[in-house]
């Protein structure tokens, strides 16, 4: 019998077998908050300058190289925005994420796209396919324990030479919603310092390339400061490296303040993201 034509689809309904407990309730999480989620988010990245520059830059890197995955999508703006700023320099931009009602409003609100359901411990994705993966506030969800394997298999589906650009909120106190504008969820937010995600990731055998810490845009975002890690799978391994020696790969270059801190780079996109602060709780 020749397995490889034994493959079995999951309506997505039923995409939940085999998921752990807290992604069964990340996953429902979202579900439930999906619509308004859209409905605040999907715009946000109008009042979000420095996030626009330093996807441009993730652009101009990963996206020759191969496909681009926006993971844990949401409504999908991350890939929108690649989209409709670098499609026509050839990058191929789609979207996975957890939950079925996000992945039903990406797909609502970005015809002509790609949008899957999927887990990020568990991508349908063969090895080496990706040239970047932009990972927007989807590893807050992650548990620690689990974020080794979420980073394994995102270097295995990228590339050698691909590029990772992770955002995440940064803190020490971790965040248990029961309640989510004003319906009953159930989800922990993870806040970090980048250090921890750096470790992770030189353990998974990525090179942390760049870091960049901003400040929280007033009235456009929940006020936390954020963080965003550029790391690449380097060019030629067959196998992850080993932990990188205390300190290496830690040297930090920024964007020049007047990009960092959301002046004068709104010349960075289209005229559809120039316009002023969206409201938003992400
Ligand atoms: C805070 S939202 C961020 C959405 C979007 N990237 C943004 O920046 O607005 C987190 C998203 O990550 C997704 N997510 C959480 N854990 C995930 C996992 N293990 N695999 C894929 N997506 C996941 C959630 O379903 C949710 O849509």
């Amino acid at each position: 019998m020749d397995w490889q034509f034994w493959t079995v689809q999951y309506p997505e309904q039923v995409a939940g077998a085999g998921m752990s407990e807290w992604e069964r309730a990340v996953q429902r999480t979202y579900d439930t908050v999906a619509v308004e989620y859209a409905a605040r988010i999907f715009d946000e990245l109008a009042g979000k300058p420095f996030d626009r520059a330093i996807l441009d830059r993730f652009a101009a890197l990963a996206g020759p190289l191969g496909p681009v995955c926006d993971l844990g999508c949401g409504p999908g703006q991350v890939a929108r925005y690649l989209h409709d700023r670098w499609h026509e320099h050839g990058l191929d931009a789609f979207g996975i994420d957890l939950s079925p009602a996000m992945v039903a409003e990406a797909r609502r609100l970005n015809p002509g796209l790609r949008f899957e359901q999927g887990s990020m411990l568990a991508l349908d994705l063969e090895d080496e396919q990706l040239g970047g993966i932009a990972a927007f506030y989807s590893i807050v969800n992650v548990p620690r324990e689990d974020q080794p394997r979420a980073f394994a298999e995102l270097w295995r589906v990228l590339k050698p030479g691909g590029w990772l650009l992770a955002a995440f909120h940064v803190g020490t106190e971790d965040a248990h919603l029961e309640e989510w504008w004003g319906t009953a969820v159930s989800v922990d937010f993870y806040f970090f310092d980048p250090t921890e995600i750096e470790t992770r990731l030189t353990a998974a055998g990525f090179t942390i390339e760049e870091r960049h810490i901003r400040e929280p845009y007033p009235e456009v975002e929940h006020p936390s400061r954020r963080a965003y890690l550029l790391a690449r799978k380097p060019t030629e391994t067959s196998s992850p490296r080993p932990p990188l020696r205390a300190g290496e790969g830690e040297q930090m270059i920024r964007f020049p303040l007047s990009i960092a801190m959301g002046r004068g780079a709104g010349g960075a996109g289209p005229s559809h993201y120039r316009s002023g602060a969206q409201s938003s709780e992400e």
